[in-house]
């Protein structure tokens, strides 16, 4: 199998170079058949001349079904080409990646304010407010003019001003809505009384767009009658996320407001160095982390590498899933309780959750719990 490795800016590179060697171990032991490739974008990229997503790179990325990518830093690109869309929205809109996958939830041992949540954000992810940006560099690189949303006028608004269309489409709509569905059929509910509920969040009582997201989610509920529904605006959520967060299950939300609750989600989980992310197409599967590139924190081998690494164990889980390759199920599910086992023993661990060990530390240290995991239950089968 076949892994295209994209390290991006700050911290990427350190956090993807832990993940491979955890996985080039794994491999070594297990014969998973895993090939590494891997390609310099972002600034790495621009530093050699070329773009920060180079065509030949986005090519590569098409014809292989795994990508890794890390956090890329467009705010510290040269400003000729900072408009310029991050890799990961170039990715996501090119491969159709239409469904963003952002688990979050509470381990022992990880202090947060929440004290029980097990929850799945599902972010719309191709359209909305990054839609136009897309599709307005799309148009560019096809060297097209691009006359789509500049000339307009809005009366009472005069002087210099600048608008985002937010387009939201019925096809964009129900493929995530129902992904969100299917997706609750397969977990054992929330934590709190483990009912299966797929929650709506948008700005319904606002924006056209997400009018008719939530008419589609009246709709395709209807297919999934064993499915509790409920919906809620996107501030509301906010507070009810935090209050309750035990009440929620799959949450199903359209691009920007997924955006900005999966940091909060995040945030709740105890932090963005455990948050973990799959976004999804029918064809390709792209795993980051949710958290950005910390310039601040580059090349000191101090940073978590746990969101990172749950990114790989989303990989092997939705490998099982697709495939219906139950060992890649197996190491999944091996991946996590290794990094379970360490957040609750408490040692090594990073800055961040209140330890002092190094990326490649505690990388090691789940590496080791992993193929011991691994060494029983084969020879338990
Ligand atoms: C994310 C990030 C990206 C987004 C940025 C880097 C474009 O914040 O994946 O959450 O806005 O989607
Ligand atoms: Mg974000």
């Amino acid at each position: 199998m076949k892994i295209l490795i994209l390290p991006g800016d700050g911290i990427g590179p350190e956090i993807t170079a832990v993940t491979r060697s955890a996985l080039e171990v794994l491999d070594r032991k297990f014969a998973l058949g895993l090939e590494f490739v891997e390609r310099d974008i972002g600034i790495a990229a621009i530093e050699k001349g070329l773009d920060p997503m180079p065509d030949t790179i986005m090519e590569e990325v098409r014809v292989t079904p795994f990508t890794m990518l890390g956090p890329v830093s467009t705010m510290e690109y040269p400003s000729e080409v900072q408009h310029l869309p991050s890799p990961s929205s170039l990715i996501r809109d090119n491969l159709d990646l239409f469904a963003n996958i952002r688990p979050s939830r509470t381990r022992s041992g990880v202090p947060s304010v929440a004290k029980q949540m097990d929850l799945v954000i599902v972010r719309e992810n191709t359209e909305g407010l990054y839609q136009p940006l897309l599709s307005r560099s799309a148009h560019l690189a096809r060297g097209e003019e691009y006359s789509g949303i500049s000339d307009i006028s809005i009366p009472g608004m005069d002087g210099e001003f600048a608008w985002d269309p937010r387009p939201i489409s019925r096809i964009g709509s129900e493929r995530v809505i129902r992904f969100a569905f299917e997706l609750a059929l397969q977990r054992s509910g929330n934590p709190s009384d483990g009912t299966t509920r797929v929650t709506c969040v948008d700005k319904s009582n606002v924006t056209r767009g997400c009018q008719l997201f939530r008419k589609i989610y009246r709709e395709i509920a209807t297919d999934f009658p064993n499915i509790e529904t409920d919906e809620s605006y996107i501030d509301a959520f906010t507070m009810w996320l935090v209050r309750q967060p035990e009440f929620y299950d799959v949450v199903v939300v359209p691009n920007m407001f997924g955006d900005i609750v999966t940091d909060l989600a995040s945030a709740l989980q105890g932090g963005m160095g455990m948050a973990a992310s799959a976004n999804i197409g029918d064809h390709h599967m792209l795993f980051e982390p949710v958290h950005g590139s910390t310039p601040k924190r580059a090349g000191k081998g101090q940073v978590n590498p746990i969101a990172m690494l749950s990114s790989v164990q989303l990989m092997f889980e939705w490998l099982g899933r697709r495939k219906e390759d139950s060992d890649a199920t197996i190491v999944s599910q091996i991946v996590e309780s290794a990094i379970e086992e360490l957040i609750t023993k408490g040692n090594p661990l990073t800055y961040d959750l209140g330890g002092s060990a190094s990326t490649s530390e505690v990388s090691l240290a789940i590496c080791a719990s992993v193929t011991e995991k691994l060494k029983s239950h084969y020879v338990n089968a």
